[in-house]
């Protein structure tokens, strides 16, 4: 048995290592375009592995040499295989018909084309890219217009991997989803996760529910997310706690406790974009009030990054322009060094426009990738601010608050709950304000030692304010 995955970034690299760790009887190849990912996958210097997720390094020692392979010979790697997975990007579509909502197919059409051309050979191709309902269609109709609509069975097996627990979440996934027309080839499919996945958590479905199910899934947790950060705002207004209130309702087990931590807003290339997606498709079916419903998640989302950054300025007086501000944190969620749609991202962009001078510590991600996630966002000068010390990447958190008016928390890395807040708040302009947009860090602490502590959803901030007023 042969697989081969086209697309060898945060759910291709990961999953084909899991894959080829636990079925030591199968031979699997990655395949990517791009010549620099592919070395870094085969760098020996486990270090350098383009996806940074714990564990990942053990998983892909093991097999890489073994029976995992990394190549950018794509032709060879179809001709070969017996399933070819497809987990190529399919980001939102940025131009022309359903910009900024719909997802651009265009990889994942290029792949299927590739296939068409390459194989001759029965073959089941599968959908591990997340992608619109009735994707599948689109590709069945290229095979059957090269004549191998007979050769090729086409599968659905969306990815639920979360980003720094990948591999976890893949060792012991809560569940697989397989979508399919043909029994054989689901089959197939499933012997391969029966390997190490409980055969009871293989769900099988249809095509067209599969596909739904991965948006759908991200929707309700990305909900969750919006839905507890709407109620910070509340607390923050009336002294509720939104971390007691999490607690008091996820201790209901019709609602349950994951998925309720307040924060600075939701970041990641998955649940804005799937979201999107999923509006896109209501209104193209007519369904617009379904797409609004969906839509309020993101609007809330964007809010509540934007009332942080707000929350900033307002409290440094009403201007940062010239001020030093630490940012610990520009990852999306910790372990990772992934920064697609990091709400860190919006944060320094409007604290940019308002003129602050931003220091910048992650334990993950370098300047270069600060500087094109900022340019993305409309700071078409980032490269220049760098240039001219407006933002620098430091490599401490207590560089960061050296001569800093302010510290934002914006990533939850476990490393910034255990700095010492005493000697840092030392080393800061006074009054040291410290904006904790992940409610990780002990408040007793850090107020005794002379901080101004605002958190996502805890009344105490407001009168803090009103003190330093
Ligand atoms: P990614 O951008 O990290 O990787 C995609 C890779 O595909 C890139 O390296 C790119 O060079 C390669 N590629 C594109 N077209 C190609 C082609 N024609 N031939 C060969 N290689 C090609 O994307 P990702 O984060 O791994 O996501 C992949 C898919 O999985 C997306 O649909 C995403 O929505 C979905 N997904 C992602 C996550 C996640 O946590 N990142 C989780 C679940 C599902
Ligand atoms: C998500 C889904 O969880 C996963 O199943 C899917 O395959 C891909 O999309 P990912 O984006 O990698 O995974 O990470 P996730 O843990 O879901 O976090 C997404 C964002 O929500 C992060 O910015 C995280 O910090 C934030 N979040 C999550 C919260 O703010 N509060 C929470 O309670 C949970």
């Amino acid at each position: 048995m042969k697989i081969t995955c086209i697309g060898a970034g945060y759910v291709g690299g990961p999953t084909m290592a899991m894959i080829a760790n636990r079925c030591p009887d199968i031979e699997v190849t990655v395949v990517d375009l791009n010549e620099e990912r592919i070395a870094a996958w085969n760098d020996p210097d486990l270090s350098k592995l383009p996806v940074f997720e714990p564990g990942l390094d053990q998983i892909v020692s093991e097999a890489r040499g073994r029976n995992l392979a990394f190549s950018t010979d794509v032709n060879k790697a179809i001709s070969e295989a017996n399933i070819i997975f497809i987990s190529v990007n399919t980001p939102t579509k940025t131009y022309g018909t359903g910009a900024g909502q719909a997802a651009d197919l265009k990889w994942v059409e290029k792949c299927a084309r590739q296939i068409a051309e390459v194989v001759d050979h029965d073959v089941i191709v599968v959908e591990k890219s997340t992608v619109p309902i009735r994707t599948a269609a689109m590709i069945k109709s290229i095979m059957s217009a090269v004549g191998k609509g007979d050769k090729v069975k086409v599968l659905s097996n969306p990815e639920f991997l979360a980003e720094g627990t990948a591999v976890e979440d893949l060792s012991e996934p809560d569940r697989v989803l397989i979508g399919g027309e043909d029994e054989a080839a689901i089959q197939c499919l499933v012997d391969v996760y029966a390997h190490w996945v409980p055969r009871e958590r293989i769900l099988t479905t249809n095509l067209w529910s599969s596909e739904l199910s991965k948006l759908t899934a991200n929707a309700f947790l990305a909900q969750r997310v919006s839905s507890i950060n709407s109620i910070s705002a509340l607390c923050e207004e009336t002294g509720a706690d939104v971390d007691e209130v999490a607690r008091a309702i996820g201790s209901d087990s019709r609602i349950g406790p994951k998925f309720l931590k307040a924060s600075v807003g939701f970041g990641g290339s998955c649940f804005q974009k799937d979201i999107l997606n999923l509006t896109y498709l209501c209104d193209y079916f007519g369904l617009p009030e379904v797409a609004n419903y969906w839509k309020g998640v993101i609007e809330l989302n964007d809010w509540q990054k934007a009332r942080f950054a707000q929350k900033i300025i307002k409290t440094l007086f009403n201007t940062v322009a010239d001020k030093k501000i630490g940012i610990l944190g520009f990852a999306f969620k910790k372990d990772t060094n992934d920064t697609r749609e990091s709400a860190a991202i919006y944060v320094c962009r409007d604290l940019l426009i308002e003129q602050a001078n931003l220091a910048i510590y992650d334990p993950q991600v370098s300047l270069e990738q600060i500087i094109a996630d900022l340019e993305y966002v409309g700071i078409t000068d980032a490269r220049q601010l760098a240039e001219d010390g407006h933002i620098t990447k430091v490599t401490s958190a207590a560089e960061a608050a050296d001569g800093a008016h302010a510290l934002a928390v914006l990533t939850e890395w476990d490393e910034f709950k255990e700095l010492d807040y005493a000697a840092i708040h030392e080393t800061m302009l006074k009054p040291a304000c410290l904006f904790d947009g992940r409610n990780i860090i002990d408040r007793d602490q850090v107020t005794a030692a002379g901080f101004q502590l605002y958190s996502i959803g805890k009344g105490e901030a407001k009168e803090a304010q009103w003190e330093v007023r």
